[in-house]
């Protein structure tokens, strides 16, 4: 890791939930044994990191409680998830929070003087649909974090079943290759 960083280096992305099998990266480990020793060493070198969490930031609070993976990690400024994917809602629902404000590039956020008032945005583009957010929101309502719970623990409980079966053909005709269960 460290011979690929310098001091052009704005920060290394950690991914909670590969997408390919879901596999989360220990961010802990990356912020502990390769940052800060990085830092300790090279005081210039004081690396941010970014979590996606596309597939994992619906699935590792509620299946892994304890694990340290967010904000609780103070290297950690900024994580994306996708609320179309274990948030349940339709696509293409995503987005990113930064740790405060500061992380944010004022040179990112536009404001236009539109329809009454100069609502700033940090956006790509700019008219688009707002059911999924309506959907993310009503899902939040509706299950809150004992449903999201319940959900996950259920996706979980039927991967092992289906890990089953394709363990015994694997063999023949599959492989399993999830590391998680
Ligand atoms: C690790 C990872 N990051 C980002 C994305 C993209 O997310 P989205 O579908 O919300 O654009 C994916 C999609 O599968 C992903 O697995």
């Amino acid at each position: 890791m460290r011979d690929y960083i310098d001091e052009n280096t704005i920060g290394v992305v950690a991914i909670l939930g590969s997408t390919f099998i879901g596999h989360f990266e220990d961010v802990a480990l990356l912020k502990k044994k390769e940052l800060d020793c990085l830092h300790a060493e090279r005081p210039d070198l004081d690396i941010p990191i970014h979590v996606d969490a596309a597939s994992g930031g619906f699935v590792a609070p509620f299946a892994f409680p304890r694990l340290k993976w967010d904000f609780a990690l103070s290297r950690v400024v900024s994580i994306n998830v996708s609320g179309h994917k274990y948030g349940l809602t339709y696509p293409g629902l995503g987005w990113i929070i930064f740790r405060d404000e500061s992380i944010l590039s004022k040179d990112l956020v536009f404001t236009v003087d539109y329809i009454g008032g100069p609502p700033p945005a940090f956006t790509l583009n700019f008219s688009r649909p707002s059911a999924m957010m309506v959907g993310q929101y009503y899902n939040f309502i509706r299950l809150s974090r004992e449903g999201y719970r319940n959900v996950i623990h259920n996706c979980l409980a039927n991967a092992k079943l289906l890990l089953g079966p394709s363990r015994k053909a694997a063999s023949s005709c599959f492989a399993a290759i999830s590391i998680f269960l």
